[in-house]
């Protein structure tokens, strides 16, 4: 009984711990990636490199700027390659985490 008692009470904090984060992505592995990837055009915060594509809204910038970056934006954004390694397709995770590292950039209400 106890041990059922516990597991609901896990259950209970991942579930209300998503409701902060973006669902199931990681923001860590996000912006990692993101910094492998996508910091040549897109500014990562905190990233020395510069980016130098003057058309690709930073992350921040993106963040920011829920209402025209949606999560239906950003999800197409990611499911339709336009960096240089086109074939280089997101996972859903991989999405997934990207997309919570952006959201990680809003400030927190
Ligand atoms: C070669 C440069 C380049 C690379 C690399 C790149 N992007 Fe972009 N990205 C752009 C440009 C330019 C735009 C803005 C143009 C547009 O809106 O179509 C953009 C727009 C976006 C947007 C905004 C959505 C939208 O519809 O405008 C998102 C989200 C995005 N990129 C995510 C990524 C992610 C994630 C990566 C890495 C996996 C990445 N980009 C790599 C150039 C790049």
């Amino acid at each position: 009984m106890a041990r059922i008692l516990i597991l609901v009470a896990v259950l209970g904090l991942c579930v209300g711990g998503a409701a902060h984060a973006f669902m199931a992505g990681n923001p860590k592995a996000g912006r990692s990636l993101a910094v492998d990837h996508c910091a040549a055009c897109h500014a990562v915060p905190e990233e020395a490199a510069a980016a130098t594509e003057a058309d690709a809204p930073g992350f921040e910038t993106i963040a920011l700027d829920d209402a025209n970056y949606t999560l239906k934006t950003m999800r197409r954004a990611m499911k339709t390659p336009h960096w240089p390694d086109g074939d280089v397709m997101l996972s859903s995770k991989d999405a997934d985490n990207v997309i919570a590292f952006i959201v990680s950039l809003r400030p927190k209400e």
